[in-house]
């Protein structure tokens, strides 16, 4: 670093004192420093709904465009659920809402659902009979003391019930009360006038609160209750980036649950409740993104088939559960797929996985070096602005210390990609420098990152490779410095390395 003459200053690093007045773009393709190309076809890809491959080194900001890349679609219009199939229930139904339907249903659901009181703002009669007020002392306490915590008494007086039905009323609280360990009963019909009009008002325990629901809200739960039994696989309200690295095949491809009893229609889950979506349903009118594409192996071939179909069944796929027998069919999954991977595993993509990608969308290799000019160094001051806002725990660093960088940007750029002249683009190991200095900075109480906290930062954060070679010569002389004789003479090793070529019994 030192062996560099010292640089001027371009003009536009000239444009601030330090980091903290660059300002961050809220757009998060923007953010991306030095892969104009890769954010030029992310832009398309968003727009025009395209399949994308990532080809490039550690931490170029491969994940961080596909990320951006979701952020720059539009909401999910729709919501997948799976209904019950009353003629056949291991064959539970797909259905699709939009977004229009999906909000008016949560409003009738919401009315369906009454509204909730405080029991002291419920009738005194009916707060008693509910076991939220004692009639005793007249303290309120939970329904589920069933004596008052205040009077020591129970809190039902069966004598002074107010109730039209005064026998139904005594018979329902004593069972309540012996039954389930609760003060009252949980459900009281009374009736109000309201406009002149007699109505029917119910109110209902609902643990600490109570529950009233007039008439309109009786009639919608009524309703409600008509419709088939539900389960909201892929909700509305989604986030439309899905990651899938690493995914085993149920959590790619959705799975249903097992049952000890069997869906039994009183006591198991019904199938259609067990269902649980996959990866590439939930991406559903969003990104499903695969880093390390090529780990995924054969499950490669399943995302080839959403792709093409835009639909895909779920299915239960461990064939020793009782979900094994279930399947629903038709789930959309019409996902933007992206994909990345580097350069050495490229041939392991799957080729008609390729071929879709290239047929309908686009492939970029990501660049690892920049030009070293003017605008770029602005750059990368903003990208030094960016890891310490986001970092949250580290402060704002000065023009000296971001010129640092840039110069540790211009030896990497030359020392890892051979090239002159430019600066490095493997941005999160940039990143690391600065918060490391950031982090000398924070013990040192400093107001700003100093050029000495990077210089500090650039010694400690060698990588350990490097260390090796400063005290041992050379990085195998370490390895062997470390293993002393005895270790050596009893290593697994030992009789590969110093006997194996001259003992062809060693292979067998
Ligand atoms: N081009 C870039 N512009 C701005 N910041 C970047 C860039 N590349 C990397 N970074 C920073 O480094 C971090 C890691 O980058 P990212 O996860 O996108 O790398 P990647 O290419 O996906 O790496 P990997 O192959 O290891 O998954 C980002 O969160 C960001 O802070
Ligand atoms: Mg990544």
């Amino acid at each position: 670093m030192t062996d560099e003459p010292e640089e001027e200053t371009p003009a536009l690093l000239e444009s601030f004192e330090t980091t903290e007045e660059i300002k961050i773009s809220s757009d998060p393709l923007e953010r991306v420093v030095g892969q104009e190309e890769a954010v030029r076809l992310a832009r398309i890809a968003a727009s025009q709904g395209r399949h994308f491959l990532l080809v490039g080194p550690p931490g170029t900001g491969k994940s961080m465009i596909a990320q951006a890349l979701a952020l720059h679609l539009s909401r999910p219009t729709e919501e997948i659920r799976v209904v019950h199939n009353p003629e056949n229930p291991e064959r539970p139904m797909v259905e699709v809402k939009e977004s229009d339907e999906v909000s008016k249903e949560t409003e009738f659901k919401g009315s369906a659902e009454g509204e909730f009181i405080d029991p002291k703002e419920a009738p005194v009669n009916v707060a008693e009979r509910l076991g939220y007020r004692c009639a005793n002392c007249g303290g309120y306490s939970s329904p589920k003391e069933a004596f008052c915590p205040k009077c020591q008494q129970t809190k039902v007086s069966y004598g002074r019930s107010t109730t039209n039905n005064p026998f139904g009323d005594l018979l329902g609280g004593l069972v309540e009360v012996t039954m389930a360990g609760m003060a009252g009963r949980d459900r009281v019909t009374t009736t109000r006038k309201r406009f002149g009009k007699e109505e029917v008002v119910v109110f209902e325990r609902a643990g600490e609160m109570i529950k009233v629901l007039d008439q309109q809200a009786l009639e919608n739960r009524r309703n409600f209750e008509k419709l088939s039994p539900r389960k909201v696989i892929v909700p509305i309200d989604r986030n439309p980036f899905i990651l899938a690295t690493g995914a085993s095949e149920t959590e790619l491809l959705g799975d249903v649950r097992h049952d000890p009893y069997g869906g039994h229609p009183q006591l198991g889950t019904q199938p259609f409740d067990r269902v649980v979506a996959g990866a590439i349903h939930s991406a559903h009118q969003g990104v499903l993104f695969v880093d390390e594409l090529p780990h995924l192996g054969h499950l490669q071939r399943f995302i080839l088939t959403a792709m093409q179909e835009k639909r895909f069944p779920i299915a239960g796929r461990n064939p020793q559960s009782a979900g094994a027998s279930v399947r629903v069919d038709n789930v959309p999954c019409d996902f933007i797929f992206v994909g990345a991977c580097n350069i050495q595993d490229l041939h392991h993509i799957l080729s008609p996985l390729r071929s879709r990608i290239n047929g309908g969308g686009y492939e970029v290799l990501v660049e690892t070096v920049m030009p070293d000019t003017d605008d770029n160094r602005m750059k990368l001051a903003q990208f030094v602005a960016q890891e310490i806002t986001m970092d949250g725990k580290i402060p704002h660093a000065t023009r000296e210390s971001v010129g640092m960088v840039i110069e540790e940007a211009k030896k990497r750029a030359r020392t890892i990609d051979n090239s002159d002249k430019s600066l490095t683009l493997r941005l999160r190991e940039l990143g690391g420098l600065v918060r490391a200095a950031g982090d000398i900075a924070v013990g040192e109480r400093a107001k700003y990152i100093e050029g000495k906290h990077i210089r500090d930062a650039l010694r400690r954060a060698r990588p350990v490779e490097e260390q090796i070679k400063d005290r041992y010569g050379s990085f195998l002389g370490g390895v062997s410095k470390d293993m002393s004789t005895s270790e050596r003479e009893s290593s697994p090793y030992h009789y590969w390395n110093e006997h194996a070529h001259d003992d062809k019994a060693g292979y067998r």
